[in-house]
């Protein structure tokens, strides 16, 4: 057993297309991106797992079943519960009876559409899995950063979890697994964030409603969702960002039909059109959070001050970057 720290992190992910079609066995596209969340483990002398958020301003420790908030919120509890099940598990597939500490430290926007849950639970079992010396292999990492997702979001397809662990982009679909992708030119992509915060597992539930009340109208948009991932691949393998944006476009419009936008999303989607991008739409959930754009590389500034103008915070992103990693 190490006695120093151990630091892993795990990036953000994007949803190029296909989000919550993918919780009905669509596929879908995402993309790990240059922002992660880094999270630092070392062993405890004592037997608490003792976890505090640099970013969420939160701390505090669970012993013997209970949760001692040590400052910030009450609601600490309910955040660390995926962290404490993530722990646990390495723990057990370690055999080791001691405590630890987890210190996250986060440059993802939290409860946006960019995967944090995801990336925080995947950077602390590769952590704790370097730590305990555990080894689990990077498939056992995914499961339980999937188990974690499961206890936040209910019924998740494991996109988020799946792109956190393994990086780069995918294709993703819930009862194949995913395959990775190779995008061989640069894609210049655009995040924009509404600075709304909203739960993916209530927007799942709302889709689930939709579909249960108009079962044929929205299967025949689930449909169409897939068929515009089979184009998006073509494309991305083309490198036709044209294509790529009109697509995003009509994503956005089947997204937006099942009651999963929001009016400051469409606010930065049109900004963005106007600022010259090709495309654009929500990205995660929705319902707030972060939308994407593609534009002509000499247009990206211009796209980002247009997004901020109509009341959004916006980044370039790069795309296609590691996924969970250990860093010391
Ligand atoms: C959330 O990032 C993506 C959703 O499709 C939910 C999921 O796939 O678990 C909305």
């Amino acid at each position: 057993m190490k006695s120093e720290t151990v630091i892993a992190s795990a990036p953000a992910k994007v949803i190029l297309f296909g989000e919550h079609f993918v919780v009905y066995g669509k596929p879908a596209i995402a993309v790990a991106i240059d922002r992660r969340v880094y999270v630092k483990v070392g062993i405890r002398e004592d037997r608490k797992l003792y976890i505090r958020s640099l970013s969420l301003e939160i701390s505090g420790y669970f012993q013997n079943e209970k949760f001692f908030l040590e400052s910030g919120k009450e609601s600490a509890e309910e955040k660390f519960e995926p962290i404490r099940v993530v722990a646990e598990k390495l723990l057990e597939a370690s055999n080791k009876d001691v405590g630890v500490t987890i210190e996250i430290d986060s440059q993802i926007p939290v409860a946006a559409g960019l995967g944090s849950s995801a990336s925080v639970a995947a950077a602390t079992a590769t952590a704790l899995n370097h730590l305990l010396n555990a080894e689990l292999s990077r498939e056992e990492i995914f499961r339980v950063t999937f188990e974690a997702e499961k206890l936040i979001h209910g019924t998740p397809s494991g996109i988020d979890p799946a792109i956190a662990t393994y990086g780069g982009a995918i294709v993703y679909r819930k009862d194949e697994g995913f395959q990775p992708m190779n995008i061989e030119f640069s894609v210049p992509l655009i995040v924009g964030d509404t600075g709304l915060e909203r739960s993916t597992g209530s927007l799942v539930a709302h889709v689930k409603q939709i579909r249960n009340a108009y079962p044929e109208i929205v299967n025949s948009i689930f449909e169409a969702g897939e068929k515009i991932v089979e184009k998006a691949v073509q494309a991305l393998k083309e490198g036709d960002l044209e294509v790529l944006g009109r697509l995003m476009l009509i994503n956005h419009g089947l997204l937006f039909a099942i009651g999963v936008s929001h009016e400051k999303l469409d606010k930065l989607v049109h900004a963005a059109l106007r600022a010259g991008a090709y495309g654009a739409k929500l990205t995660g959930a929705g319902g707030g959070g972060c939308m994407i754009a593609i534009a002509p590389s000499k247009l990206v500034d211009q796209v980002i001050s247009s997004i901020e103008q109509a009341g959004g915070t916006a980044f370039p992103a790069k795309i296609n970057v590691e996924g969970a990693r250990i860093e010391n």
